[in-house]
């Protein structure tokens, strides 16, 4: 990659090119969680996100990045905990629809749920129960700090990738 070829960011107006940019974002690799609890109503409520970090183990902390624009997000934000799945290598299914607008994100899928309402997936690599820490707006999204109260990992299952919009699984290199 030649470093005097970069892209400008912005145009002559000072547009910024989205569509490019959230191109090169792609190439990062990553996970996908499911951020999930049980709504007011007591039906399960959730949403795909990508966008998680590890951040702190004591005190232990995750971190995600939200729209602004999420629909979901205000009412999972006004849970007392919420459970984040890390998803499996079989969710490419879940999680589209964990995505999707005007559909039941949870038909068809397998769950519990804590005593607090935080709600985790079957089928996923680790669970984190969790509840908000700090959340603080970053560009169009939210940056909401996430303290760990419980967690639970299934080695035997592969997580999910998702790398230049698309899902993949992990392959090891024979060595
Ligand atoms: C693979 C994948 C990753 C996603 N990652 C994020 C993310 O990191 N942050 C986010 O706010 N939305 C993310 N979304 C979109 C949300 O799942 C959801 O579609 C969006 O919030 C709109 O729905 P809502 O209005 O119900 O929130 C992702 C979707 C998919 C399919």
């Amino acid at each position: 990659m030649e470093s005097t070829h970069l892209r400008s960011v912005q145009d002559a107006a000072g547009i910024v090119g989205t569509v490019e940019l959230r191109a090169t974002f792609s190439r990062f690799p990553s996970g996908v969680t499911a951020l999930c609890a049980t709504g007011s109503s007591e039906q399960p409520i959730g949403m795909a996100v990508s966008a998680f970090v590890n951040v702190s183990l004591e005190p232990p902390l995750v971190g995600v990045f939200v729209q602004k624009s999420s629909t979901t997000w205000p009412e999972l934000r006004s849970r007392p905990r919420i459970g984040l799945s890390v998803l499996g290598a079989n969710q490419k299914a879940a999680c589209r629809q964990l995505a999707a607008r005007n559909v039941d994100r949870f038909a068809g899928l397998s769950w519990e749920t804590g005593p607090s309402g935080a709600l985790f997936l079957h089928g996923a690599t680790a669970w984190l129960e969790c509840e908000i820490e700090v959340e603080t707006t970053t560009g169009d999204h939210e940056f909401v700090l996430l303290r760990i109260l419980g967690h639970r990992t299934e080695e035997e299952q592969d997580p999910l990738i998702f790398y230049a919009s698309r899902f993949h699984e992990l392959s090891t290199p024979q060595s």
